[in-house]
C-alpha cells in the first residue's frame, strides 16, 4: 500500500518524461522496489500468498496506468504549447496605418492655398447669435432672404436669451462682421466650418455640411479681384483644365452677387443625379460687401470696399474625389473611407 502511494504521488508530480522513466525503473525495474516485494512473495506462509500476490499485481497494474495516463497528459500538453508558441522569424501582422479624412483633407488643402495668397484663418462658433447670423448680414427680422435658409433655433426657455435669439448658423459668413468688428482693413480672412439647415438629405444636400467663407476688406477692392481669386483658388484645387462659369445671382450681403459654376467632376458635364443634370455644379457663391454690412463692422464703406465668397467645402470633396453621393462623408464605414 505504501509503495503504490508513494508511485502514484510521484508520478502526478513528474513534470517530464525522463523523471517518468526514473520513477518507472524505481518501482517496476529488475530491481526495483515493487519487484523486490513480489520476489519476497515466495517467504510468506502459503496461505496468505495468494492474497499478497493478487494484492502486489493490483499494485502493479495500478502504477503502471497511472503512468500511461501521466505520458498521454504531458505529450498532449506539450503538442498544445507548441501550437502557442511565437515563431520570431515570422514577418510580423503590419499595423493598419490611418489617414485624414476625405474632409479635413480638402479643408487643409484649401486653407493652404488661401495662406499662400495672404488669407488668416479663424475659427468661429456653430451656435450663434441671429444678429451675426442674420441682421449684421443685411437680412433684418422679416427679411424674406432669411427664408432661403430654414433655419434650426436653441431652446431658450431656461437662458437668458430672446426665443429666436439663438441658433446653429445657417453660414459661415456669421464670421464677416464679428471679425470686422475686431479688425481694421486691410484684411484678408478665411473662416471654415460646419453649418446646419433644415434641409432634406440627398445625394447632394444634408442638414449639416462644411463651408469655408472668405472675404477680403481694403481699399479699391474690384470685382475682378474676387473674380480673379476664385478662379485661381478653384484651379490651384482641382486643376489648370477645369471649367468655370460665373452666373449672376442674389444675396443680401453682397451687390452684385454671383455664382461660381464648376464641371461636374463626376459625369464630366453629361448630366447626374449629383448636379441635377446639368452637368454643372454651384460651388462658389460670392460678391462684392453690401455697404450695409461695412457699416455693421463699423467701416466707412466709402473708404474700404471689399468681396466675400464662400466655399460649399463638403461639395467640393464629393467632386474632388469622385464621390457620387455627399452622404459618404458623413458615413464611418471604413471601408469606404480607406478609398480616399
Ligand atoms: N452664406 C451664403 C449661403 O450659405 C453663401 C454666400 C454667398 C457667402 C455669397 C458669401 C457670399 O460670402 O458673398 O447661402
Amino acid at each position: 500500500m505504501q509503495i503504490k502511494n508513494s508511485a502514484v504521488s510521484m508520478i502526478i508530480d513528474a513534470q517530464d518524461q525522463k523523471e517518468l522513466e526514473e520513477i518507472k525503473l524505481q518501482f517496476l525495474g529488475k530491481s526495483g522496489k515493487l519487484t523486490l516485494t513480489l520476489k519476497e512473495i515466495v517467504r510468506v506462509p502459503s496461505e496468505k500468498r495468494a492474497i499478497v500476490g493478487q494484492l502486489a499485481n493490483e499494485v502493479k497494474k495500478i502504477i503502471e496506468e497511472t503512468l500511461d495516463e501521466k505520458i498521454s497528459a504531458l505529450t498532449s500538453q506539450a503538442s498544445s504549447q507548441k501550437k502557442q508558441s511565437i515563431d520570431i522569424t515570422n514577418p510580423g501582422i503590419p499595423p493598419s496605418i490611418g489617414h485624414l479624412h476625405p474632409m479635413t483633407q480638402v479643408l487643409y488643402e484649401v486653407v493652404d492655398i488661401f495662406k499662400q495668397i495672404g488669407f488668416q484663418a479663424a475659427d468661429g462658433p456653430e451656435l450663434e447669435t441671429d444678429y451675426y447670423n442674420f441682421t449684421a448680414l443685411n437680412m433684418p427680422p422679416g427679411a424674406p432672404s432669411r427664408d432661403t435658409q430654414a433655419t434650426l433655433y436653441l431652446d431658450t426657455q431656461n437662458s437668458k436669451a430672446e426665443p429666436g435669439q439663438i441658433l446653429l448658423r445657417t453660414q459661415t459668413s456669421n464670421m464677416q462682421v464679428k471679425i470686422m468688428e475686431k479688425i481694421k482693413p486691410p484684411i484678408r480672412v478665411i473662416a471654415p466650418g460646419k453649418v446646419y439647415r433644415v434641409d432634406d438629405v440627398d445625394a447632394s444636400h444634408s442638414f449639416e455640411f462644411w463651408q469655408l467663407e472668405g472675404f477680403m476688406v481694403d481699399q479699391n477692392v474690384k470685382m475682378t479681384d474676387l473674380l480673379g481669386t476664385i478662379d485661381y483658388v478653384l484651379k490651384k484645387l482641382m486643376g489648370e483644365k477645369t471649367k468655370i462659369k460665373f452666373a449672376t445671382t442674389n444675396f443680401s450681403f453682397v451687390e452684385p452677387g454671383i455664382d461660381t459654376y464648376m464641371e461636374c467632376t463626376i459625369c464630366k458635364s453629361n448630366g447626374c443625379s449629383f448636379c441635377k443634370f446639368i452637368g454643372w455644379s454651384e460651388i462658389m457663391p460670392a460678391g462684392m460687401i453690401h455697404p450695409n454690412v461695412l457699416k455693421a463692422a463699423g467701416y466707412d464703406s466709402q473708404k474700404v470696399s471689399g468681396f466675400a465668397f464662400a466655399i460649399g467645402l463638403s461639395r467640393l470633396a464629393t467632386l474632388r474625389y469622385g464621390m457620387d453621393d455627399l452622404r459618404l462623408l458623413t458615413n464611418p464605414d471604413l471601408r469606404i473611407l480607406e478609398q480616399f
